[in-house]
């Protein structure tokens, strides 16, 4: 067993951290008060090669492992986590679940601009009465037979206008239940294809969060991904591994937090010395590096699952659900540790906390985790 990394993954991380640090912090608190997307840092991190980690280079992607995305997403999320859901969503859900279920024509057409941030993606499963129950589908897909006509809506769907490409899961036969759920690739633009206003969130506020609207859009048969039927498994499979980056984000929203207080508890005096010194501080910021580099462990597992082809369904699961743990309840410790000044802005520990809440509630609840891995364990 080798914990180190290679050298080639800590140079990723380190180009990560850099972009980071001079790209990604200025104006981030300007961007989460504005609720303003980071549209000018999205062709640079498209030319960084963030956007398609994993894609394979024939496709326009950077050829890395999984891995890598975590090390990556940690990096970004400790400074920006609007920014990293962004990538989070284009490389785990839409670039992975072209790549691994398209077919060659949908690769062509759609994979190679999105890995390159050309354009970016956004995945559609969620709906005004289906989130956790997300085989309750309203939104249905009647096959007209060389095309789909679409019909219904999808609620706090992350690059919801900014997208251009859209995949979206949707009913086509009720009685089959999950497998009479597809999935396809919709277009901005496409008539009767709508966007709603953007959501005013507590966190992430500077990613872009919409409803969207069907209204008897047309869809080429073209652009259903698998096998009819195939959507539910689809969006499953793909969602597997889009918690492994959900959990590297809440890892990183935990470790940005935890590295300001450390930073500030050593700087702050309070009665006579620096209140790192004082047990009830020192205490917590011990607490709070043991449990992150656990959480660090379950996210690096899940990942290198991925990458060694095993099954990831459990580790992904495990490590969203304890990541997302950690960051809830760590950030409101750096809070604490910065006292007054945790409640203000400019510490940025306060954004922090805000934004790790969304990590215990999207790309499935707490809740969801826990039943995906007590019915893996009783599985066996
Ligand atoms: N891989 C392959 N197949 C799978 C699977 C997986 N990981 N999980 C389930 N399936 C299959 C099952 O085997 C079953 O097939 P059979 O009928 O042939 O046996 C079928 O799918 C239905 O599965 P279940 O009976 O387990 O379905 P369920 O109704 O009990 O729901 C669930 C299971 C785990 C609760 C699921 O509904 C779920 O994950 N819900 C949460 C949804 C979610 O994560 N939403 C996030 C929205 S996306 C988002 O947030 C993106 C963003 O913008 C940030």
């Amino acid at each position: 067993m080798d914990f180190s990394l290679t050298e080639e993954h800590i140079m990723i991380r380190d180009a990560a951290r850099d972009f980071a640090q001079t790209e990604l912090l200025p104006g981030v608190i300007e961007r989460d008060n504005a609720q303003k997307f980071p549209e000018s840092l999205v062709r640079k991190m498209g030319e960084l090669g963030f956007l398609g980690i994993m894609v394979d280079p024939k496709y326009g992607g950077s050829g890395m492992d999984a891995i890598s995305y975590v090390l990556i997403m940690e990096e970004l999320s400790k400074i920006d986590a609007s920014a990293s859901v962004m990538v989070s969503v284009n490389n785990s859900l839409v670039c992975y679940g072209l790549e691994a279920y398209g077919n060659e024509e949908q690769k062509q057409k759609y994979l190679t601009k999105l890995a390159t941030g050309e354009c970016i993606g956004a995945f559609c499963l969620s709906e005004p009465e289906a989130g956790s129950d997300a085989t309750s589908q309203k939104t249905t897909a009647i096959d007209k037979g060389d095309h789909y006509i679409l019909n219904g809506t999808k609620n706090w769907i992350t690059n919801g206008g900014r997208a251009e490409v859209y995949l979206v899961i949707a009913q086509t036969d009720k009685h089959k239940g999950s497998h009479g759920i597809n999935a396809f690739i919709l277009e901005k633009g496409m008539p009767g294809f709508d966007i709603g206003p953007k959501e005013d969130k507590l966190g992430i506020r500077g990613s872009d969060t919409h409803t969207l609207q069907f209204n008897d859009v047309k869809v080429p048969k073209s652009n259903r991904i698998g096998e009819d039927g195939f959507g539910f498994r689809f969006a499953m499979k793909t969602l597997s591994g889009g918690r492994i980056g959900i959990a590297a984000q809440a890892l990183g929203i935990a470790a940005g937090a935890y590295e300001l207080a450390l930073k500030y508890s050593k700087e702050r005096k309070a009665f006579g010395t620096e209140i790192c010194n004082h047990q009830a501080i020192a205490f917590k910021l011990a607490d709070m590096h043991t449990e992150i580099e656990a959480a660090r462990m379950l996210v690096m597992k899940a990942a290198w699952d991925k990458d060694q082809g095993n099954n990831y369904d459990m580790s992904s699961a495990m490590a969203k659900l304890y990541a997302s743990k950690v960051a809830m309840e760590h950030t409101v410790e750096a809070v604490q540790i910065h006292g007054g000044n945790g409640f203000v802005k400019e510490y940025h520990v306060e954004r922090l906390m805000r934004d790790a809440k969304i990590t215990q509630i999207y790309e499935g609840t707490s809740e969801i985790q826990k039943i995906v891995i007590s019915r893996g364990l009783i599985k066996g």
